[in-house]
């Protein structure tokens, strides 16, 4: 596992060692937490000797990289390992096709242009395409694991924890509609062992791994939120010209809530058939919202990570909003890149 410590990578790790395999680890040792269990290699990843001195003349029978930065260093790694494992797999992200992206696309929509060997990570959606071409150079016969939205408990992003925390305050809370709109999302458990079947089976090739259009809507997610905290909050309902009205900004200041069209839509409405095909399973929502639940109350704030940039509605502004004194009137672009 490169990486590993944070949050799908620590998934993947937790879950390869419960089903038994012998887990190598490399990274840093300086973000998030080590499971237990594995052997940590730790190198800086960003130098390739020390990386090579790290897994020395190691090999496996699978390697799976997170990585989401300069996509030199995917593809140095995956030109080092790559011939020395029987599966690579590579976690990219939905981010990597052209804008604008058709709903109900799937994995043969346009891709955004990529460099292999791009030192620079400014661009999110290149540096994914850029790392998804470094490692096919290396392994052709990668699977590059195309994530959408995902959440469950360790989740950095915070999302899918915003909401909880925000409903625990509990009162009136600003709820981004309609109820029934549809989501599009994966708990990181779900993605791991797809991706651990996959290794298995040697499946290569890109695949969109999310749930399918609908697995959960707005409305479920919150309420179940509720059910969870036990919290005493009533969901106001906004329609989405309403929340065009007040302003606001899908994704970043709503988490998880884009509107249901425009160019944003296909965060939750794109085709996943063929990673359903290859066994994808997802968990219900209750599960992920339980289980990040039980995480977010049994872990201190130190523990947990805090170097993403804040998300979420300022509590002030929320309250001016429900208040019907929302100005604006188109909605905001999402601020930072869309996904991942
Ligand atoms: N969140 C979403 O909704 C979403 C959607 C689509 C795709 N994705 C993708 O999902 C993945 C999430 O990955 P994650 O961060 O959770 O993975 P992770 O593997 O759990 O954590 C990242 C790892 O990289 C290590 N690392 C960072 N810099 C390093 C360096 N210079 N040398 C060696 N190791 C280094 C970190 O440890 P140290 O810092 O200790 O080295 C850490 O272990 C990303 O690929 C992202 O693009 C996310």
């Amino acid at each position: 596992m490169l990486g590993g410590s944070r949050f799908v990578g620590r998934a993947v790790v937790e879950c390869a060692l419960a089903r038994g395999a012998t887990v190598d680890v490399v990274n840093r040792g300086l973000t998030g937490h080590q499971v237990g269990g594995a052997t940590h290699l730790r190198a800086d990843r960003t130098d390739p000797a020390e990386l090579a001195a790290a897994v020395a003349d190691r090999s496996w029978d699978a390697v799976i990289d997170t990585w989401s930065g300069a996509p030199v260093h995917a593809t140095t790694a995956a030109q080092l390992l790559g011939p020395r494992t029987g599966h690579y797999g590579y976690v990219s992200s939905r981010s990597v096709y052209a804008r604008p992206v058709a709903p109900g696309l799937d994995e043969t929509a346009p891709v955004v242009a990529g460099d292999a060997d791009d030192i620079g990570e400014a661009d999110y959606a290149r540096a994914k395409r850029g790392a998804e071409l470094g490692v096919v150079a290396a392994r052709p016969d990668a699977l590059l694991a195309r994530a959408g939205l995902i959440v469950g408990p360790w989740e950095d992003v915070g999302r899918l924890p915003w909401w909880l925390e925000r409903i625990e305050r509990g009162g009136r809370v600003l709820a981004p509609g309609p109820p029934q709109r549809p989501l599009q999302l994966i708990d990181a458990r779900d993605l791991a062992a797809w991706m651990l079947d996959a290794a298995e089976r040697r499946i290569g090739g890109a695949f969109n791994v999310v749930s399918r259009v609908g697995h959960t809507t707005i409305g479920e997610l919150l309420e179940t939120a509720i059910e969870v905290t036990g919290a005493d909050a009533e969901l106001v309902w906004f329609t989405h010209e309403e929340i065009a009205a007040a302003g606001l900004s899908p994704w970043t200041e709503l988490p998880i809530w884009v509107p249901p069209d425009g160019p944003y839509a296909f965060l939750h409405d794109g085709d996943t058939e063929a990673a359903h095909r290859a066994g994808l399973r997802c968990r219900p929502i209750a599960d992920t919202v339980h289980d990040t639940w039980a995480w977010l109350t049994t872990t201190s704030s130190e523990a947990r990570l805090h170097d993403r940039p804040p998300l979420g509605l300022d509590p002030e502004r929320e309250a001016e909003v429900l208040r019907g004194h929302g100005g604006g009137s188109a909605i905001r672009p999402p601020q930072g890149h869309v996904e991942g």
